[in-house]
């Protein structure tokens, strides 16, 4: 049977990480294999990349996403195509998507340039399904308070509400991939969702 890949993505503080677990626990009770990763920390290669940007001065824009492009390409070659090769669910916290919503909505970087370097890193590789997890950008970093910010998290409210409303675009752009779903709604609920939406891809 041919793997699945499934991709979740959000402004910071939407749940990504807590729905994901669920979904990969529902997952493996129903006897799929899962594989659960990240980006940009699905490789050692990727997590030695994020230690970069929190380095004093970071990399200007352009620059963070060619470092973002190479952890995708490494993890596309050592993660994500071996698991799909042997059937696996592929559960990716982020992936292309979020290049297109941080670097290009955020940034500025035009998002041709985007995409063209998603296409070299992933070689035409993409989700079968992104569930976006929408949420109020406020909100999100609200729930974030507990521990200290990463260098992105720390960015004005301005930048995340370009995250947001890139993601809503880029969603409204694909229908036919795309879920969206509200990150307001309680966590059991927002889960709900997501697993109708991937008994939909599965069935
Ligand atoms: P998180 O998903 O664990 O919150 O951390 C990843 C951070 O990196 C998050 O702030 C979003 C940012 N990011 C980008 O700016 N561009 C990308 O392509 C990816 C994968 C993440």
């Amino acid at each position: 049977m041919p793997g699945r890949f499934i991709t979740v993505e959000g402004v910071e503080g939407a749940g990504k990480t807590t729905q994901i677990r669920l979904l990969a626990g529902w997952l493996r009770a129903r006897g799929h294999r899962v594989r659960e990763t990240a980006e940009p920390d699905g490789t050692r290669l990727g997590a030695a990349i994020r230690a970069l940007f929190a380095t004093a001065p970071g990399p200007e824009p352009l620059a963070e996403a060619f470092l973002f492009a190479a952890a995708r390409r490494q993890h596309v070659v050592e993660v994500i195509r071996p698991a799909l090769a042997a059937g696996e669910i592929v559960l990716s916290d982020r992936f292309a998507d979020a290049t297109l919503a941080y670097q290009g909505y955020g940034r500025g970087i035009p998002l041709g340039a985007i995409e063209a370097l998603n296409q070299l890193a992933t070689e035409g590789l993409r989700p079968d399904l992104t569930v976006l997890l929408d949420l109020d950008v406020a909100t999100g970093l609200a729930r974030l308070e507990a521990r200290p910010l990463d260098p992105f998290e720390a960015l004005g409210l301005d930048f995340h509400e370009r995250v947001r409303k890139g993601y809503l675009e880029l969603a409204g752009r694909e229908p036919d991939r795309f879920v969206v779903i509200d990150g307001h709604r309680r966590p059991e609920e927002v889960q709900a969702a997501i697993r109708e939406a991937v008994g939909r891809l599965l069935r």
